[in-house]
């Protein structure tokens, strides 16, 4: 599904990825870990395609990212990836469901078939009472989950997760990690989680720790 290799990234002098080679099987739960300022989010983003390394290359789904051109990997991205990060990054203006089609939209979805999904999806993660709902009347747990929602409406390759449980308290992230279990076992979604949570990383498949710019 994930195949990274020899990821090199530097900031000015500062050497930031030293290396980095990094695969994941469809359906797993790679939890990556390891000090604050270890690279972790910078890799995330890389492997996300949302930043560009130094070196190295990237096969998602046996496409190589480092070869698209600006226009294609957002293409790439809108089709084959979703994100969730520590802060929901929801749209205020927009309701859940409103939020939720965004991608789709933007993948030139037809209304009728994403606002189907993002209700099924709402549905799916327990929201069906929120739709209509803006992320301010929205608690953190049920906006996160809404961000989730988000990230699969696309149903992507890949979701990559930086500290998604970062900003909430243990029950809530207790079930949203619960959530990525399940969406693991009941559709094989492939997760790629950042996190200093050590339940989540802990139920993760494989968990991968980043040190001086490389995975040890
Ligand atoms: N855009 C940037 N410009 C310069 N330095 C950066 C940038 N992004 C991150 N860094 C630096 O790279 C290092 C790794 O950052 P990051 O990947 O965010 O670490 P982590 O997520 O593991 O805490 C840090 O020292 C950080 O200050
Ligand atoms: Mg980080």
């Amino acid at each position: 599904m994930l195949k990274a290799h020899a990821i090199h990234k530097k900031y000015g002098q500062l050497e930031i990825l030293k290396g980095v080679d990094l695969e994941v099987n469809k359906g797993e739960i790679v939890s990556i870990v390891g000090a604050s300022g270890a690279g972790k989010s910078t890799l995330l983003n890389i492997l996300g395609t949302l930043d560009t390394p130094d070196a190295g290359s990237i096969h998602i789904n046996n496409i190589e990212v480092s070869r698209l051109n600006n226009k294609q990997l957002s293409n790439f991205r809108n089709k084959h990836i979703g994100f969730i990060f520590q802060f929901h990054h929801l749209l205020a203006e927009f309701s859940a469901i409103e939020n939720v089609c965004m991608p789709a939209f933007i993948a030139g979805k037809a209304k009728h078939a994403a606002e189907k999904r993002a209700g099924e999806l709402l549905e799916l993660l327990g929201l069906e009472h929120r739709v209509h709902h803006k992320p301010a009347q929205l608690s953190g747990g049920e906006q996160q989950r809404v961000a989730v929602a988000r990230a699969l409406i696309n149903d992507p390759a890949l979701v990559f997760a930086d500290e998604p449980s970062g900003n909430l308290d243990s029950a809530n992230a207790r079930e949203l990690h619960e959530l990525f279990l399940k969406l693991r076992n009941d559709f094989h979604q492939t997760f790629v989680i950042v996190t200093h949570n050590e339940e989540l990383a802990e139920l993760s498949d494989r968990r991968v720790f980043m040190k001086d710019g490389l995975i040890q």
